[in-house]
């Protein structure tokens, strides 16, 4: 086990190394690959604009949702979907808008509402969040790229300096590795995570729907939602063989009929925490026998948010060419992100207080994505 001090003052080393900052465009295209894989990245957002990793027949297909159009993830503050940013400070919904920590209560960006009462106010992903940032770029290499963004004090209305770094890594045959790290002025709460939307199809037409992935996650257990949808400290058990139930693989499709995006929906938006960590092993597989192309995830967060895409407005997000004509439609894609417990900062002493940090307690995160062919 590399030190953490270890890989943090290695990474200053490198920001360092570069003596002015790249010139870059927000909007300009950089693309780093390797063997069968290859990911674009915009610095607006640190966002993946495009993922291509081949199929069964050696076809390389664009696997992740987002737009042709680089301006149009330039988008107001409300807008969603975020295809494949950066989230950052913290990810998910923060209930009321509103957290104390030591004492004091910090009111937040106010970019959204509770799914049942549209009087009560939440931080969705930081508020004004990190996938609105122009990152700059502290170096690039053929099969890499490193993204830095500071944060000051009171952005969005969270406390102290974040000065943030995310490296994308790729290597053959097929993996991506996305490594995350900060340090802090003062105690603060922080939960970066990446935003990712994918179709293992690419939307190819012979097979356009998500249901007939299979998904495998190594979890038997999911956080509680009160009647808001505000994420609880409660963790549910997920019965053998229950539909939530993914511990051994099956088709999306065979566990979709549930209520567990908000209210009176159909699918996922929820957080199944993993069985404990052990390095290297997949806790998260999804795979389509339509394009053959399966992912296996590993990370070293407690959890993974699965979303089924059920708020894809019908004409709200018009599509890649590569994936046909029109907009992306509701429960067409899958969506993970590797993080900690959903709005963990308002259960402080009720959940491990692993997302709150300070300049003695760095922040480190690990995740890979490996792809295969079936
Ligand atoms: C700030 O947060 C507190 C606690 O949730 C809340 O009572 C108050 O209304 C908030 N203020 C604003 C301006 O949103
Ligand atoms: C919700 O946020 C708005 C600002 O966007 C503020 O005016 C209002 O007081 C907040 N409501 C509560 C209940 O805090
Ligand atoms: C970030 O880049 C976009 C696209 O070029 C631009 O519209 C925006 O003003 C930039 N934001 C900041 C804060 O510089
Ligand atoms: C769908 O996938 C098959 C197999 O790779 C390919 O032959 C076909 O061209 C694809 N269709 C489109 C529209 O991309
Ligand atoms: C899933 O695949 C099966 C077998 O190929 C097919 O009959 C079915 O229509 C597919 N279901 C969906 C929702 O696409
Ligand atoms: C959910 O559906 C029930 C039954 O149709 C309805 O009474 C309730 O108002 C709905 N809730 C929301 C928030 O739409």
């Amino acid at each position: 086990m590399v030190r953490l001090s270890t890989i943090i003052s290695s990474f200053a080393a490198l920001a360092f190394a570069v003596a002015a900052p790249t010139p870059y465009d927000p909007l300009g295209e950089y693309s780093i690959e390797a063997g069968n894989i290859k990911a674009t990245f915009l610095p607006y957002g640190a966002t993946l604009k495009n993922l291509y990793v081949k199929d069964r027949w050696g076809q390389a297909r664009d696997i992740a949702l987002g737009y042709d159009d680089p301006t149009l993830y330039v988008a107001p503050t409300t807008h969603t979907p975020r295809f494949n940013t950066q989230i950052g400070r913290y990810a998910d919904r923060l209930a009321y808008a509103s957290f104390t920590l030591d004492g004091v209560t910090y009111n937040t960006t106010v970019n959204g509402h509770s799914k049942v009462d549209p009087n009560i106010n939440v931080t969705f992903h930081g508020g004004i969040g990190f996938d609105y940032r122009n990152f700059s770029i502290v170096s690039q290499a053929q099969d890499s790229i490193v993204f830095h963004y500071f944060s000051p004090d009171g952005e969005a209305g969270f406390p102290g300096d974040v000065d943030f770094y995310v490296s994308h890594h790729v290597e053959a045959p097929a993996t991506w590795s996305v490594k995350m790290w900060a340090t802090f002025s003062q105690r603060t709460p922080f939960m970066p995570t990446t935003h990712l939307y994918l179709q293992l199809n690419a939307f190819n037409e012979s097979e356009p729907s998500v249901l007939n992935h299979t998904l495998y996650i190594k979890s038997d257990q999911y956080q509680g939602v009160d009647a808001n949808f505000f994420s609880t400290d409660q963790i549910i058990t997920i019965p053998k063989g229950a539909l939530q139930d993914f511990s051994t693989p099956k088709l999306l499709g065979d566990g979709f009929n549930v209520d567990m995006c908000g209210v009176n929906c159909t699918g996922y938006d929820a957080l199944f925490v993993y069985e404990p960590y052990r390095k290297n092993e997949a806790v998260l597989s999804t795979w389509s026998d339509a394009s053959g192309i399966r992912l296996d995830v590993t990370t070293d967060r407690i959890g993974t948010a699965l979303y089924t895409c059920g708020e894809l407005t019908p004409d709200s997000a018009p599509k890649k060419a590569a994936h046909g004509s029109g907009y992306y439609e509701p429960n067409s894609c899958i969506f993970f992100e590797q993080q900690s417990y959903v709005d963990a900062i308002h259960w402080q002493g009720e959940l491990p207080d692993d997302t709150i940090f300070s300049p003695s307690k760095p922040f480190y995160s690990e995740s890979t994505y490996t792809f295969s062919t079936l």
